[in-house]
């Protein structure tokens, strides 16, 4: 560390890094920041990301309403959304979930664990009958069934005045909402329990690609 060490160390060398924690924490993190945006940026523009496959709607009310009672209740909890391309997911499933289906969904709902099955196709598979059974009390239909009851969702009737402040929130996160579709979102919701709305969501996922 003689002679090359000293003329190193004139000018800007990687030495001053080396010996500097703060110019290096500074250099790490826009070497972090260039490989993230590289990755990030170009979703927001990808037709594949952010235009939604044909058959995917935006919520009605009463599908939204019924969306926050799956969020209030934390089925994510137990139930992802989201199903992988695998052969084994494909088969139990059905079409394996793409970006373009999510474009309505804020926050998604993909969820990380599997207590339950996924739900992302379970649209149209049992009757609103067998929906409203299963959500009173899961061992009536599935006798082995360890997921929770929730009674309380056929005696809950949904507050229509919080319809269409929930629309005009996600209109301005791009979700399409036309007036119309707000101003009658109260007379859609009115005298419906969170069961139906939770049912009417649960029909409807998953059912462009199915
Ligand atoms: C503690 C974990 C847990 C929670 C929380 C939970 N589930 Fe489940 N769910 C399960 C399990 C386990 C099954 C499989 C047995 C059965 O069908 O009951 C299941 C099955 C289902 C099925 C049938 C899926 C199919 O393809 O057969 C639906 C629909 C469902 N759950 C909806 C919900 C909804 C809606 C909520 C929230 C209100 C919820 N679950 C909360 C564990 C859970």
């Amino acid at each position: 560390m003689s002679d090359t060490h000293n003329k190193a160390s004139s000018g800007f060398t990687h030495e001053k890094v080396e010996t500097n924690n703060f110019l290096m924490i500074v250099l790490i993190l826009v070497v972090i920041a260039m490989g993230g945006l590289v990755e990030i940026v170009p979703l927001f523009f990808q037709k594949s990301t952010t235009q939604a496959v044909d058959g995917v709607k935006p919520y009605t009310a009463v599908q939204l309403m019924g969306r926050d009672v799956y969020v209030r209740e934390g089925c994510y909890n137990c139930h992802s959304q989201m199903i992988r391309p695998f052969h084994a997911e494909t088969l139990r499933y059905g079409h394996y979930s793409v970006a373009g289906e999510y474009v309505y969904d804020h926050p998604f709902q993909w969820g990380s664990k599997r207590t339950g099955p996924d739900l992302h196709r379970v649209g149209g598979k049992y009757s609103d009958e067998w929906h409203r059974i299963h959500l009173n009390n899961p061992r009536d239909v599935v006798p082995e069934s360890n997921m929770p009851s929730y009674p309380w969702l056929e005696k809950n009737v949904i507050d229509p005045s919080i319809a269409a402040p929930r629309m005009r929130a996600l209109r301005m996160v791009g979700v399409p909402y036309t007036d119309e579709e707000i101003q009658g979102a109260a007379e859609q919701v009115k005298g419906k329990t969170e069961m139906d709305a939770l049912v009417a969501y649960l029909q409807v996922m998953g059912r462009a690609l199915k």
